[in-house]
């Protein structure tokens, strides 16, 4: 895990003045590059996540946002003054009023190694103070390289350097939930094993017996694997209800994985474990009142919640499917998205979808639980 560094940039500078803005934009112009400026835009949220990947299009989404398009296509997006996001980076400095968030900021390959990501920042800067920020913040830079860009094209100086044994100590505790195959189970089993992930898994349970997530969570050497079966001939659903809850509370979880969970939860359970993440077979909008969400390349595609969610767009013939890993709310499948990706069905069998799709949601599955770990209360930069 490397170590990471919060980058500061005077937005009063003489850097910043509207001559340099110009020169920028002409720069820009000369290249062919149209500026424009979006909010809350799912198009380019798609664009984002196909080009990326990770968690930058949630940020996006709570962001503005200047875009460089080229021939119509988007080529650079940096977003600005994001709201309401958790990451433990952001608290010190970045909660300060008259701070605005910088970044992310990202240039697509075809496009890289012309100068646009230093104008594209400078431009990115000047929107912050217009927009009345007296600093910007660059949170998590990685690696001297990317310092020396912020230093060379904004001014910034270091002003934090966080420590990566701060993401691993204490290791969040958490408890996974599976019913099935518990291959998302094994891709974060493989992640911890490699010490690529900051968890510790104090439980998993599994509600079918025949579940090989419970194989593979005794083979990985898993503490305690419950299963936690419920026979609708012989027991109210009230009362499995109450026994899986009272099972997970046993382990004082600060998160909760839903892997491949074919239960709903009752609202007692979502209320007593608030950071409750789910893995979900299919693209969904960063709205969460939205039902449909835009796909690359333009179109939009209905968003396929529920549990046949990988049939359902099959049967409706789109042109993208893909994965999402949502914080759990009230409402099924309807949370905080952390990451997501699509995937293009490219004239695939469903059965051949289901199994492309598998490789997406390992990855995205790895790459959500590692970004709710920097999101943790527990985690503190100093
Ligand atoms: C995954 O495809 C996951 O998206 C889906 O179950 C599968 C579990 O695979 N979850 C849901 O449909 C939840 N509504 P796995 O057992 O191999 O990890």
């Amino acid at each position: 895990m490397r170590a990471l560094a919060n980058l500061l940039v005077d937005l009063r500078s003489d850097t910043f003045d509207e001559a340099a803005a110009a020169a920028a934009r002409g720069r820009l112009a000369a290249r062919g590059f149209l500026i424009e400026e979006c909010e809350r835009d799912d198009a380019l949220c798609a664009w984002i996540d196909l080009a990326f990947g990770g968690g930058w299009s949630g940020e996006a989404y709570r962001s503005k946002n200047l875009v460089l398009s080229h021939g119509g296509q988007p080529r650079a997006f940096v977003s600005l003054a994001a709201q309401g996001l958790r990451y433990a980076w952001l608290r010190n400095e970045g909660a300060r009023p008259g701070t605005g968030i910088f970044g992310p900021i990202g240039v697509s390959a075809d496009a890289r190694g012309n100068g646009i990501g230093g104008d594209l920042a400078l431009l990115g800067c000047l929107r912050l103070r217009e927009l009345g920020y007296e600093r910007a913040l660059v949170p998590a830079v990685g690696g001297l390289q990317l310092e020396r860009f912020y230093e060379r094209a904004l001014g910034a100086r270091v002003i934090e350097r966080i420590d990566p044994m701060r993401w691993w100590e204490p290791r969040a505790r958490v408890v996974a939930l599976a019913s099935g195959n518990g291959s998302n189970l094994q891709a974060l089993l493989d992640a911890v094993a490699r010490k690529d992930l900051p968890i510790d898994f104090a439980a998993v349970v599994v509600n079918r017996s025949a579940a090989y997530a419970a194989q593979r969570a005794s083979v990985a050497g898993v503490r305690s694997v419950e299963r936690v079966l419920w026979n609708r001939e012989t027991e109210s659903r009230a009362n499995y209800d109450a026994r899986l809850l009272e099972i997970v509370e046993r382990f004082e979880p600060e998160g909760v994985l839903l892997l491949g969970w074919m239960h709903l939860l009752d609202e007692h359970f979502v209320q007593r474990f608030p950071e409750l993440l789910n893995l979900h077979p299919a693209y969904l909008p960063h709205d969460p009142r939205a039902d449909s969400v835009a796909v690359p390349g333009g179109g939009v595609i209905p968003a396929f919640r529920g549990a046949r969610a990988v049939h359902d767009a099959f049967a409706a013939g789109t042109a993208w499917i893909g994965a999402s890993v949502h914080r759990v709310s009230a409402e099924t499948d309807r949370g905080e998205v952390l990451v997501r990706r699509p995937l293009a069905c490219e004239g695939r069998s469903e059965s051949e979808l289901a199994t492309a799709l598998r490789p997406v949601e390992h990855r995205i599955t790895v790459e959500a639980v590692r970004l709710w770990c920097f999101m943790r209360e527990r985690v503190r930069v100093v």
